[in-house]
This record gives C-alpha cells, sequence and structure tokens, in this order.
C-alpha cells in the first residue's frame, strides 16, 4: 500500500484549534491516510500545536513537531486566522496537545488516528483514570515503539502566522517548523547580494528572495543615485517609518551615489529578524519617481498568497501614478534620513 502513495493527493482535514473561551481542538481527533493534510487554524487566545506520546499526553515528544505559541487576539473576530498544518506520514497514531499553561490538563489535546484510545489520552492528560490509562499504554506501547526514520524530517509543519505590520495592515508569513524546532533555523546564516541600479536600469536584482531568520540581505549600489528603503505592502513607494501608524522604523540605506568609474561600489546591510516579509523600493524620485517605474524588492513574499512580489510591484506602479505623481510623499521625509 505504502508504494502507491506518493500517486494520491492526500484529503484535508479541517482542525480548529481555541475559540472565544473554548480550550478545544474541534474535531477532537481525526482518521487520517498516509499523504493527507491537517490544517490547524488557531484562533483566540494563544495556543500551540505539539506532539507528545500517549504516555506523557502533556510532554513534548522529543523530536515531535511544535508550532510554537501563536497568539490571536481577542477582538480578532474575522480573521485571517494563523494557521499550521500537519502532513500524516503514516497510520501510527499522532499525539497532540497545547502546551499554553495547563490547557492540556483541562483537556485541550488532539489526536491523529487514535483509534478507540482517544478518550484514555485526553483522561490521562486531565490526570484522571490512571489505571484505564495505564492499561491503555500497554497495548499502545508496541505500536509507537515503532521510530519515525531517523533523520528524516518527519512531520514537517508548515506554519503560517499572521503579522500585524502596521495598524491597517495584516500580512501572512509561512514557514517550516522542523520536528523540535520551533521556530525556523537554518544551519548556517547566509548572506544575499542584491545589485541595486546595476546596468543603469531601474531594478533590485534579484528582485524578491527568500531569506531565513539570521541571515543577512546585502544592497550593492552599483550605479547613479538610489536607496533601499523599507516600506509596507499597502505603501509600497512610502517608507515605513513615514507611513506606519504604530511608530515602527523601517531600514532606509539613504541616497547612495556611485560616480562613474567606481569600484569599490557602496553597499547597505540589514539583517533578517524574523519571517515576515520585508518590502522595499527605491525612493529616488529624479527626474522621474524609481518606485513607480517599479523599482522594488521583496524578501520572502508569500506567492501562495495574496501578497506575492508581482502585487507589490503592481501596487508600486499603480498607487503611483493613481494619485498624479508620487513627489509630494517621497520628498515629505524627515529630511534627517537624508544622510546616507
Ligand atoms: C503566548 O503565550 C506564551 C507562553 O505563555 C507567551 O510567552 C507569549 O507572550 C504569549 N503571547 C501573547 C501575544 O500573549
Ligand atoms: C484590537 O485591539 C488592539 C489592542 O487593543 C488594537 O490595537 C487593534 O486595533 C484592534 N483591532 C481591531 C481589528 O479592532
Ligand atoms: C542623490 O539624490 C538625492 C535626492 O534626489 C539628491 O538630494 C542628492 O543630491 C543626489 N546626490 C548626488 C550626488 O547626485
Ligand atoms: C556617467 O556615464 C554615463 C553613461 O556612460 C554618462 O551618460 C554620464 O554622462 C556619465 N556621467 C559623468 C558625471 O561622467
Ligand atoms: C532587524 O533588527 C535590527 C536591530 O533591531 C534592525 O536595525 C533592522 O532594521 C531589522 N531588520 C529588519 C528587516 O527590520
Ligand atoms: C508631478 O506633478 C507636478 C504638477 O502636476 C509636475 O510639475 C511634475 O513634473 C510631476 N513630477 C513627476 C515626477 O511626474
Ligand atoms: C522573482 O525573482 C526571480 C529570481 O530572480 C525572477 O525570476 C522573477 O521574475 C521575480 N518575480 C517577479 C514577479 O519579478
Amino acid at each position: 500500500i505504502a508504494t502507491l502513495l506518493p500517486v494520491t493527493r492526500g484529503a484535508e482535514h479541517q482542525v480548529t484549534v481555541g475559540g472565544p473561551g473554548i480550550l478545544q481542538y474541534n474535531p477532537q481527533f481525526v482518521t487520517a491516510d498516509p499523504g493527507d493534510v491537517v490544517v490547524f487554524t488557531f484562533k483566540q487566545k494563544n495556543h500551540t500545536t505539539t506532539q507528545s506520546s500517549f504516555d506523557s499526553p502533556c510532554v513534548q515528544a522529543p523530536g515531535g513537531f511544535d508550532s510554537g505559541f501563536i497568539p490571536v487576539a481577542d477582538n480578532n473576530t474575522d480573521g485571517p486566522f494563523p494557521v499550521a498544518q500537519f502532513t500524516v506520514e503514516d497510520t501510527n497514531p499522532v499525539w497532540v496537545y497545547c502546551k499554553q499553561a495547563n490547557h492540556c490538563q483541562q483537556g485541550m489535546v488532539f489526536a491523529i488516528n487514535p483509534g478507540d484510545k482517544f478518550d484514555a489520552f485526553q483522561s490521562a492528560a486531565k490526570g484522571l483514570a490512571a489505571s484505564t490509562a495505564s492499561a491503555s499504554a500497554s497495548t499502545v506501547a508496541s505500536s509507537t515503539t515503532a521510530p519515525p526514520p531517523s533523520g528524516t524530517a518527519t512531520g514537517v509543519v508548515t506554519v503560517t502566522a499572521t503579522v500585524t505590520v502596521s495598524g491597517t495592515q495584516a500580512v501572512t508569513t509561512t514557514y517550516a517548523s522542523y520536528p523540535g524546532s520551533a521556530a525556523p533555523t537554518s544551519a548556517s546564516s547566509s548572506d544575499h547580494r542584491v545589485m541595486v541600479g546595476a546596468g543603469g536600469l531601474l531594478t533590485f536584482n534579484p528582485s524578491n528572495i527568500t531569506a531565513q531568520v539570521g541571515d543577512t540581505i546585502t544592497f550593492v549600489f552599483a550605479a547613479k543615485n538610489h536607496t533601499a528603503t523599507q516600506s509596507n505592502f499597502a505603501n509600497p513607494c512610502t517608507s515605513l517609518t513615514q507611513s506606519s501608524t504604530s511608530g515602527q522604523v523601517g531600514f532606509d540605506s539613504g541616497f547612495m551615489p556611485v560616480p562613474n568609474g567606481t569600484v569599490n561600489f557602496p553597499t547597505y546591510t540589514i539583517q533578517v529578524n524574523d519571517t515576515a516579509p520585508i518590502w522595499a523600493f527605491c525612493r529616488q524620485t529624479t527626474p522621474v519617481s524609481h518606485c513607480a517605474q517599479g523599482m522594488v524588492f521583496a524578501a520572502n513574499a508569500v506567492e501562495s498568497g495574496a501578497n506575492t512580489f508581482e502585487a507589490f510591484e503592481a501596487k508600486a506602479k499603480a498607487s503611483v501614478s493613481s494619485s498624479g505623481n508620487s513627489t509630494s510623499s517621497a520628498l515629505s521625509l524627515r529630511t534627517s534620513s537624508y544622510a546616507g
């Protein structure tokens, strides 16, 4: 049977995590085939989806997956809600709990393919019916001792978190969380070099990249007089510092004039601190708005959602041209930020 699995696309099982006053996964368990995907949608308030074991329902299993804490504000009634998904590897039971405070002890547990043992698992989580639980535990021991293949990324969890970037905008970020790591990691950080204005073009090259937390992005200013200035998806051609209603300060290289014949191009390096998309533009407006010409950049844009790099670029071109010209907004930047 196993050899047939890759041919079929798995079904999706939707599970709601929490909600106003609800300490529960809904449904509390699913029966799934290998290759199926279990999609956890996080509602209020601040829960996790964490793998445990039948014997220790409220303790993270060594090497088990963990979504990490995913807070959802009380007043977020309409979403978007963060999502984590788990791809079912085999038919062995997968035991899950919420590691927030004492949620597990209040019965906030979940299982994939529990057979008839879900009640015993949940009772054990609550510290009830120890004798029943241990009886069940012994019967289950044989199946749980079949270990996941060591060294394989069994149970990769894809987490989609909603990050509020400014008062008005929420963006979604997706990252892979490997078993045992609560946050995305990379073995070693790397530097991504982005050429700015190379060949006299009004471009960042590459224009869109994927970077890990801990990586750096170095903008190399290759010609003319450009900037690398952080904006946000909603306002591609306005510095984040200016558009933010919550006092966020975005990065800004300042203008980087590059005289003809320059050999050592000036650079500006930023640190990737999280998995949220990073949006940037060139705020040069003389003689034309570079941003309106599409001179924009993104790191970690989510291509599966609405906020793609392409959409950002289109917005940059449209937002500026529809408002006549961008001179006023670009020039009203604080003069202190002009210091290169
Ligand atoms: C979510 O819960 C964790 C663990 O209790 C806590 O560290 C974190 O600050 C909480 N987040 C929010 C936004 O309440
Ligand atoms: C939710 O509440 C927070 C803090 O109280 C506030 O900043 C935010 O604007 C509210 N969001 C909505 C959609 O009402
Ligand atoms: C670079 O551009 C800025 C903004 O247009 C301008 O103020 C500055 O004088 C320019 N620098 C050079 C050396 O051309
Ligand atoms: C720099 O080079 C460009 C293209 O070769 C030329 O158009 C421009 O006049 C030069 N600028 C200066 C200041 O020499
Ligand atoms: C990362 O954090 C540093 C230090 O707080 C900050 O200067 C930098 O702008 C941040 N990077 C991004 C992309 O926000
Ligand atoms: C912006 O609009 C003003 C007035 O309509 C015009 O004089 C100026 O040339 C425009 N600038 C750009 C960069 O289009
Ligand atoms: C994103 O970057 C890749 C690699 O540089 C490029 O091939 C692609 O065209 C870019 N996407 C857009 C929408 O420009």
